[in-house]
């Protein structure tokens, strides 16, 4: 009974998880994806319990405790700008727990492992370990614990890729079984360099990317453990998200007009020298919040655009009420949304859905571009590389050839930020210099507030 009741777990288990996914896909479904997930997982966790090769349940039950004594809190705390380095958190776990199942099915087969098993248990472990201190490498860098510019030197694709070719080279002698006994241990700290050092060349910026990235390698050390231990829905699972992990990198890399290389290797986020300079001896039309009320409920349509800014100062919430606001003004207002506007994937959307803005006020760049070209205002809130028009036509600027939301050809631009500052790729924005952008310089979130505050005198007037 029991031995079908964990085939059948599985199923539905591998059922939920390609549901999940696919739920994940909308922010309307998106509740719905996160729910099957969980439900997918808690069959998952019913079903191993119930197989006969648990042996007994204490040492279950003791990392049970561990891992929920870690998680919820960091769960309940996390605030929303940190996701991205707690997604590598879990990724370092996720992948550290491939590695040493692997480690010790290695022990336990001893004499007695074939070359296939052997084979599926040296990529589990060296994706395993890689994945591991990648991740945490990641996690440093995004908290900033690490230095988060890229760490350069000669010659060190070179060595990195000596390192991955000793490690491989190894793992060919282990799944031989002529090799001696140190040879599994120099093969996992081999790997456990290697994540470390693929890591230091990459910029902090870079590193959503790098994670959806290690996300895909740690779904393949999951699917090598299945076939190791001849588990279908690891091999199910793994696979799911390995495919998703590396398709999510893709579609960021394409949304940035970037290849795979220029991430990897590209030592991509360094300020461009004398951009700052630049950006101070050239002039800038400034305005205040009453300037902007009065603009804005005097337009008859605005698009926002909302950006990393929105996300540091937590200004959806403000952005919300400013929102409704202009609706009782009877101003049409939308959001245009820029795939990669913020740190990560649907960074936006989620903020936007946090403050409750309708989903179907939020729109993707492709269908609102043509809409700039007819809005009265395109008010831009701490977006910076996602608008700005050199992408369209400087060939020598690094961003050249990126997808752009076309805010400049809004009849007047407005735009929240500090100051002149470059963004995450480090150059000068020329939007800021036209004649029809004011800028608004402050803080996102106290900014917006300034201009809720400013509002109801403007539409006295
Ligand atoms: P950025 O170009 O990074 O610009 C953000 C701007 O926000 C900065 O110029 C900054 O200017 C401003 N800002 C920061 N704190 C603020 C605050 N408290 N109040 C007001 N403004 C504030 O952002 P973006 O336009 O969203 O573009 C995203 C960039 O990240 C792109 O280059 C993209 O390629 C890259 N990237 C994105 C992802 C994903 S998946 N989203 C992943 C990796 C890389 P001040 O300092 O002057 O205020």
């Amino acid at each position: 009974m029991t031995a079908n009741f964990w085939h059948f777990a599985y199923i539905i288990a591998a059922f939920c998880t390609v549901l999940s996914i696919k739920w994940l896909n909308s922010p309307v479904t998106a509740r719905r994806g996160v729910r099957a997930g969980e439900i997918g997982m808690l069959f998952a966790i019913i079903g191993t319990l119930l197989r006969h090769e648990v042996v007994t349940f204490e040492w279950i039950f003791a990392g049970f405790l561990l891992g929920a004594a870690i998680g919820a809190p960091l769960a309940l705390k996390m605030p929303m700008t940190s996701v991205p380095q707690f997604t590598a958190l879990s990724h370092a776990f996720g992948a550290l727990a491939a590695a040493l199942v692997g480690t010790a099915e290695y022990y336990r087969l001893g004499a007695h492992i074939t070359a296939f098993t052997g084979a599926a248990l040296v990529v589990e472990t060296l994706l395993g370990y890689l994945t591991f201190t990648a991740s945490v490498m990641a996690f440093g860098k995004l908290q900033e614990l690490v230095p988060t510019r890229p760490m350069t030197y000669r010659g060190q694709n070179l060595v990195n890729l000596a390192l991955l070719a000793a490690a491989a080279a190894i793992g060919v002698w282990v799944v031989t079984g002529a090799a001696p006994a140190w040879a599994f241990p120099a093969f996992s700290a081999l790997a456990l360099v290697f994540g470390v050092l693929l890591i230091l060349p990459i910029g902090g910026g870079d590193m959503p990317t790098v994670i959806a990235l290690l996300n895909s390698y740690a779904g393949m050390a999951a699917a090598a453990m299945g076939f190791a231990l001849d588990n279908k829905l690891l091999i199910i699972a793994g696979a799911l998200n390995a495919a998703s992990g590396f398709i999510l990198s893709v579609v960021m890399c394409k949304a940035m007009n970037r290849s795979f290389t220029n991430v990897l290797f590209g030592a991509f986020g360094q300020v461009a020298p004398g951009a700052a300079a630049k950006a101070a001896a050239r002039p800038v039309r400034s305005a205040t919040a009453e300037d902007a009320a009065e603009i804005l409920s005097a337009a008859r349509n605005v698009i926002i655009v909302p950006g990393y800014g929105m996300a540091v100062a937590q200004a959806q919430h403000k952005l919300r009420e400013l929102t409704d606001q202009l609706v009782k003004r009877n101003v049409d207002v939308q959001f245009a949304i820029h795939p990669v506007a913020g740190r990560m994937p649907g960074h936006m959307n989620v903020l936007l859905a946090e403050a409750d803005i309708p989903y179907d006020r939020l729109h993707e760049m492709d269908d609102i571009n043509a809409e700039f070209a007819e809005a009265d205002v395109a008010l831009v809130i701490g977006a910076n590389d996602v608008v700005n028009p050199a992408a369209r036509h400087d060939k020598t600027s690094p961003i050249y050839g990126m997808p752009i939301l076309d805010v400049d050809k809004a009849r007047t631009v407005m735009v929240i930020k500090r100051s002149l500052n470059p963004g995450f790729a480090g150059i000068d924005n020329e939007l800021y210099y036209h004649d029809n952008t004011l800028m608004l310089f402050g803080d996102a979130k106290a900014f917006v507030s300034e201009i809720v505050k400013a509002l109801p005198v403007a539409a006295a007037a």
